[in-house]
């Protein structure tokens, strides 16, 4: 069922999805994830998504919690790109480079939004030509399904004008209902290389084998056995925030927290995942009177290689006008006896 649950100022909805296995709560607000409520293997019911109780909070913080970020998720080099000969300059909001789609980037926006049925909902979002510096209009559809216990995502969009897009959502998983950090959630990811990071978080253009490093989750491992290791790119990254390159094309993230009989199994069409383990929080009042700090979460932020418009020789990210961008994601949350 689904079911507008609070309707708060400037066209913001508050909408539940709810089921036999799962209630989602969400608001087309940044097409923001804000609850995740999911049993336990005991059928002790918790949320295992980190949010706020003040709405504000998700209007002016910058950690995109539960948020949906483009135009161009993660970070754009300097925030410059040329496309088609033309040069094209984007807000610099996280050191020297972009960040999330810039400054009002889609977390920040309200989407127009239609239940279709009692399980889906379709977002939609117009990106004006210019709007934080990219160009073309970008017509963009977001389909929020809940099929049992799980969440399926589509990204449909369509631009007027070539274009750059990497849509991602940006929940922070906790499996335990933050009833502790993220060392004993068990991480598998179904990935050969990961991207290596300057200390502004961009991608440098290294690709390095996880084999024999602390990136090496083929085998599911411990995320605090992992996140503390002597290496120099997890120092660089004050943890796990760093592009995973996918060796399969299906459930290539399984979160576990054995405690609760909880996992998360996040299966995508994209080709690699942002892993960061919230690095930077730092003591911020999330929901339920809890503070968020570093390692409370995780992200799997489903995406094309970040920065790909300066790092690959036939960028992923750019959309032609007359093509469609049409991505899925889904998370499936699962109780385990
Ligand atoms: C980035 C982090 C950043 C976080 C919140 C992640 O996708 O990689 O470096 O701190 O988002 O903005």
């Amino acid at each position: 069922m689904i079911r507008v649950i609070e309707k708060l100022e400037d066209g913001i909805d508050i909408i539940s999805m709810k089921n036999d296995d799962l209630e989602v709560v969400v608001s087309n607000f940044g097409c923001t994830i804000i609850k995740v409520l999911m049993k336990d293997k005991n059928g002790n019911i918790d949320d295992v998504v980190l949010g706020y109780d003040d709405f504000q909070s998700y209007q002016t913080l910058d950690a995109y919690l539960g948020a949906l970020v483009g135009r161009i998720a993660n970070r754009i080099g300097k925030g410059k790109f040329s496309l088609n000969g033309e040069e094209y300059t984007l807000a610099i909001n996280n050191g020297p480079n972009h960040l999330h789609g810039g400054i009002k980037g889609f977390s920040y926006q309200v989407f127009d939004y239609e239940i279709k049925d009692e399980r889906t909902i379709e977002f939609h979002y117009l990106s004006k030509d210019g709007e934080e510096g990219y160009p073309g209009n970008l017509d963009l559809k977001v389909i929020y399904e809940l099929k049992g216990d799980t969440v399926c995502v589509r990204y449909l969009a369509t631009t007027d004008k070539d274009t750059i897009i990497n849509i991602t959502n940006h929940s922070y998983f906790n499996l335990s209902g933050k009833k502790e950090n993220i060392y004993h959630h068990l991480l598998e990811v179904k990935a050969d290389r990961f991207a290596c990071v300057d200390p502004d978080g961009l991608p440098t253009g290294e690709f390095k084998a996880v084999e024999g490093t602390p990136f090496d989750f083929n085998t599911p491992a411990y995320i605090g056995e992992r996140v503390d290791c002597d290496d120099e790119q997890l120092k660089i990254g004050k943890g796990f925030d760093h592009p995973f390159i996918f060796t399969t094309d299906h459930n290539q993230v399984i979160l576990t927290h054995e405690k609760s009989g909880r996992s998360l199994i996040v299966s995508t069409t994209l080709p690699g995942a942002q892993i960061y383990t919230a690095n930077y929080l730092d003591g911020r009042l999330g929901k339920y009177g809890h503070h968020y700090d570093a390692r409370d979460a995780v992200c799997i932020e489903t995406q094309n290689l970040p920065d790909a418009i300066h790092l690959e020789e036939n960028p992923t990210t750019i959309l032609k006008k007359g093509e469609v961008y049409d991505e899925m994601t889904s998370y499936q949350f699962k109780v385990i006896k």
